[in-house]
């Protein structure tokens, strides 16, 4: 399979509608429908300075859907979302390899990048762990589902010098101060 990216553009606007519209997207919050999402590229949330947008195509067809957010801070973070008819085929897996290696190689001064998912989304955590991120937090009942549900959310990061030397520094989960 051919993998390519390419940035969305001002006139891909209803093919952005459409690829949402296709999925429910579960783990994802917000109502969906066409208005709203035009009215976001409009407001810049999918590019700006702050916010850079890519199609992931497979054999030229649309099939994923990265948002790299918060630019503009120490730790980008990202979005995405692989069309259902195209998962389980790692197409997830390579887009993380690739958003890790432009947001390194276009922002030099960045020395991380994180993640975030709620904790029943196994294949997303799945993905986090193959290419190399660590989980670094667990948020306690952070998520609040559609349903009126809530879940635990789990942040994952890679560092620079880690994705540079092909190392994992661990968490250093036990530091609590030695009573005095
Ligand atoms: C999560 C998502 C991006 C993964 O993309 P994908 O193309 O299916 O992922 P890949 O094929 O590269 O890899 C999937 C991995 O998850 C594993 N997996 C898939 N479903 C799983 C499940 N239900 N339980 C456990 N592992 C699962 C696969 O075995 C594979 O891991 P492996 O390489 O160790 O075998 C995709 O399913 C998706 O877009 N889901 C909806 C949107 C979403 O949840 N986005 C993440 C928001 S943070």
């Amino acid at each position: 399979m051919r993998i390519d990216y390419q940035r969305l553009a001002p006139e891909d606007t209803e093919a952005l509608v459409e690829f949402l519209l296709a999925d429910p997207w579960p783990f994802h919050a917000g109502v969906q429908n066409a208005d709203a999402i035009r009215q976001r590229v409009a407001s810049g949330v999918y590019d700006d300075a702050d916010n850079r947008t890519f199609w992931q195509l497979a054999d030229g067809e649309r099939a994923g859907l990265i948002r790299l957010t918060d630019l503009t801070d120490p730790t980008p973070m990202f979005d995405l979302r692989i069309s259902s008819k195209w998962r389980g085929r790692g197409l997830g897996k390579a887009a993380v390899r690739w958003l890790t290696e432009y947001l390194f190689n276009e922002f030099p001064e960045i020395r991380r990048v994180e993640g975030q998912t709620r904790r029943d989304n196994a294949a997303m955590r799945a993905v986090f762990r193959a290419c190399a991120y660590v989980k670094e937090a667990h948020y306690r009942e952070a998520w609040p589902g559609p349903d009126g549900s809530v879940h635990d959310c789990i942040a994952y990061a890679i560092l620079r010098r880690d994705w540079e030397t092909g190392t994992t520094t661990p968490v250093a989960w036990d530091d609590e101060p030695a009573r005095p």
